[in-house]
């Protein structure tokens, strides 16, 4: 079969990886792919955005088979793209994949379906906004409708902070068209867990759980990010969490999305909060997370393009999809600065050595004339190493990551202890 991947970042790379395992797989293309990618696939010029060009060039070049990955693409509805052109794809329309591109719309379907998550309302008026939440007092979730590159929520700690991130949404349009509505809910706590479930539309099947670390700096501090690592499984899922989100959560939102007529297939994303009162969902998102599908991925045993293709099929029941025993972490190595400001083009030494002791997931690299690695972005690399437990996934992570330098290199020292 000929595949080909839509993206070019960590995840990318890592569902690139798993599927040139697969004998199934005769030639892997990834667009626009990276500097590391370009070891496991042949890398194709095109934004992951241009739906036009991208469904072009997988018609000129007979793909078999295309995965979407990342968000905007599929809200702008490649995947529709894709089957109107008679190619198979993998990922949600963009009727289903507006459970993560409107806050508004994913709060509204909980709503109505009773699936547990924190209380809120919707705004369009800055006005109405602001009296909301004098009203309620702190602290306070804010939160743009739109895609914000994971970086539309403000948890506020005073009315002055909520104030600030709402002028910020609506007025000043920080995050474009995708503040013109804002969500605001109540302040949930407990401990996070992401859980990424395989969909055919019909049939769920979840992954291992996992858990992110989103601050930028140590003890969760600092800037949030689109993730500086992640591990799976989460010990706090356990298996009545997992058996309690199954019923609660998992099967009455794929049943909620088939009733409005936006049957959902591809990979959902729960990120969930364990709170006092059980869990609730925190977000969805339409697609595999990112840092987490690296080590998720390291952790699967099943062929990933048979899992792909059940999923286009609607026969997911079909499949016993297994995993490693043990855990898996992910270090994400980044470019000083990143998230705020950050330079690119330095060389990036010691990757053989790493790549003894582990994966190493190319997120943000290039390739100059030479051959060369070159840093290409915020989050750089992903060092992803499995282990017989946690601890020994992280250590090893870590062993791994200590042969690799490039200028100005920023990690968390704490990924997996926290
Ligand atoms: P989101 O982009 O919706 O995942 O939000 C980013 C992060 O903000 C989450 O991972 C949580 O840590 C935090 N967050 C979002 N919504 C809430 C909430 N209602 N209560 C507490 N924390 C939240
Ligand atoms: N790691 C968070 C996300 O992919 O949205």
């Amino acid at each position: 079969m000929k595949v080909l991947v839509v993206g070019g970042g960590g995840r990318e790379h890592a569902i690139c990886w798993k599927l040139a395992q697969s004998p199934r797989v005769t030639e892997l293309y990834c667009a626009p792919g990276n500097g590391g990618i370009s070891q496991v696939a042949r890398c194709v010029p095109i934004k992951a955005t241009d739906v036009e060009a991208m469904v072009r060039w997988a018609r000129e070049n007979a793909m078999d088979f295309v995965v979407v990955a990342p968000d905007d693409p599929l809200a702008l509805g490649m995947v529709d793209a894709m089957e109107a052109a008679g190619i198979r794809a993998f990922g949600p329309r963009a009727n289903a994949a507006v459970i993560e591109a409107s806050k508004a719309f994913s709060k509204e379907l909980m709503r109505n379906y009773h699936i547990p998550t924190a209380r809120y309302e919707t705004f369009t008026d800055l006005s109405a906004a602001l009296a909301y939440v004098r009203r309620q007092g702190t602290p306070i979730v804010v939160k743009a409708d739109g895609l914000a590159l994971g970086k539309g929520v403000v948890v506020a700690a005073t009315v002055e902070e909520a104030e600030a991130a709402l002028r910020e949404m609506m007025e000043d349009r920080k995050f474009g068209d995708s503040g013109a509505r804002v969500v605001i809910e109540e302040c949930m706590t407990g401990p996070e867990v992401t859980v990424l479930a395989f969909c055919d539309g019909e049939h769920l099947v979840p992954m291992l759980s996992s858990q992110d670390h989103k601050r930028a700096y140590d003890g969760n501090r600092g800037p949030n990010t689109g993730g500086m690592g992640a591990f799976c499984p989460s010990p706090n899922y356990t298996p009545e969490i997992a058996a309690a989100c199954m019923e609660r959560i998992f099967l009455p939102t794929v049943r909620a999305m088939n009733a409005e007529g936006r049957p959902f297939k591809g990979v959902i994303y729960f990120g969930l909060m364990l709170t006092g009162e059980g869990p609730k969902v925190v977000e969805y998102n339409a697609r595999f997370g990112d840092p987490e599908t690296q080590p998720i991925l390291s952790m699967l045993d099943t062929d990933l393009m048979d899992i792909f293709q059940a999923c286009v099929d609607g026969t997911l029941d079909q499949l016993h999809i297994q995993w490693k025993p043990g855990a898996a972490c992910c270090i994400v190595l980044a470019s000083g600065g990143y998230p705020v400001n950050y330079h690119s083009g330095y060389p990036i030494s010691g990757l053989e050595e790493a790549e003894k002791l582990a994966t190493v997931f190319h997120a943000g690299t290039k390739l100059d004339g030479d051959g060369r690695v070159l840093t290409a972005g915020g989050r750089v690399l992903g060092v992803t190493a499995v282990g017989a437990n946690l601890e020994e996934a992280v250590e090893k992570a870590y062993a791994a990551c200590r042969p690799i330098s490039f200028q100005d290199m920023h990690l968390r020292t704490d990924i997996g202890r926290v």
